[in-house]
């Protein structure tokens, strides 16, 4: 089978495309033929050796996939359904958080890691949606727990995390403010998430503080969904709302120049910092995560959610695809998806 692989560590453009073994499923594994795989910024800091995670060359990079279930390993069951490794079967359709090796055509996966991929979903949109919406869900409603009606500044909108944070928004009743870098972006997620108000922080303009404090009448945002840190994270600290939260996600615009805060700006505000970190609450918290995905399939059955991908590749133009990601060129998310 085919894999697009990282032999030795660097940029897209050393990865190879090569036929390796088929592997085999271990005690509570599944192997699974991938259908497609979601293409996420990690895969770049994991092939060039900038991540906390080093799998053992050679690897594929792709961290999150849907695909078919084609074996199960000894202590792997009998039906899919919440996740647990004995209700998993083959012939089940699942999305499974693997870590690494998802840009081949087969790959193993933990029966515990694997959800059942809702009917409602396309394996795309499946490889596409448990991080990011399981992500922002997680933040705005059990660390954020925004309220219907208030307002939501969402900081790096045009992303992964960014547009499932607007689109969920719009289903809990918030009105968000989309703030992204890109115009161009910014106009693409305003018609899908149907949002009035943008701000680009990239532009010259006054600074992107006022900006927000003007267009919430001077009280600034309720909550701010920050994952991007640098210097929009002390601009969200000067247009919060009173009793307002701040909700740290991530650190697109630069993972090692950590932003600080000034405690007095939280105090004057009577506001909170909030940490988010959604990998850790699945598994310290399993049962109110899965509750989450019940929340979110159910809306998507009901056609309430907008998942967004603007590009797709096949598994020989994965270089391209994380390329994509690289460049800044996605709104929403990349998907390398499989051939037939
Ligand atoms: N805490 C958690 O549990 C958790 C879970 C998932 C992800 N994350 C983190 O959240 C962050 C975003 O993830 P994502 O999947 O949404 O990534 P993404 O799809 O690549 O989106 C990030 C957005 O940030 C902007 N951006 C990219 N590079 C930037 C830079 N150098 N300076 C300023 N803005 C930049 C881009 O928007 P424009 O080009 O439009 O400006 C891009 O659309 C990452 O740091 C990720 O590790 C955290």
């Amino acid at each position: 089978m085919k894999a697009l692989l990282c032999k030795q560590y660097g940029p897209p453009e050393s990865l190879v495309l090569e036929d390796i073994p088929r592997p085999e499923p271990g005690e509570g594994q599944v192997l699974l033929r991938v259908r497609a795989c979601g293409v996420n910024f990690p895969d770049l800091l994991l092939i060039e050796n900038k991540y906390q995670e080093r799998p053992t060359l050679p690897f594929s990079p792709g961290a999150e996939v849907a695909g078919d279930v084609i074996a199960v390993g000894p202590g792997v069951g009998s039906g899919v359904g919440s996740g647990a490794a004995n209700e998993v079967r083959e012939g089940d359709r699942v999305i499974a958080m693997i870590g690494s090796r998802g840009f081949q055509e087969e790959t193993l996966a933990d029966a515990d890691r694997c959800v059942a991929l809702p009917d409602s979903m396309d394996y795309a949109t499946g490889a596409a949606f448990t991080l990011t919406y399981g992500t922002s869900y997680h933040a705005l409603v059990d660390r954020g727990r925004i309220a219907p009606g208030e307002t939501l500044l969402v900081l790096g909108a045009t992303g992964g995390v960014g547009t499932a944070a607007l689109d969920i928004a719009r289903n809990l009743g918030a009105r968000a403010i989309a703030a992204g870098g890109n115009d161009a972006k910014l106009e693409t997620v305003r018609e899908i998430y149907d949002v009035r108000d943008t701000v680009n922080y990239a532009s010259g303009e006054d600074p992107f503080k006022d900006r927000v404090n003007r267009l919430t009448g001077g009280r600034g945002a309720d909550v701010i969904y920050d994952p991007i840190g640098g210097e929009t994270f002390q601009q969200a600290l000067r247009c919060i709302a009173w009793e307002g939260r701040i909700l740290v996600v991530g650190f697109a615009a630069d993972g090692v120049n950590l932003p600080q805060a000034r405690t007095n700006l939280l105090l004057l505000k009577g506001s909170s910092l909030v940490g988010v970190f959604w990998g850790r609450f699945t598994r310290e918290s399993p049962v109110r995560s899965a509750r989450n995905f019940d929340t979110l399939f159910g809306w998507h059955a009901d056609g309430r959610l907008r998942p967004h991908i603007s590009h797709r590749f096949r598994l020989d133009e994965g270089i391209d695809a994380l390329r994509a990601v690289a460049e800044r060129r996605v709104v929403g998310k990349c998907v390398v998806v499989m051939d037939d």
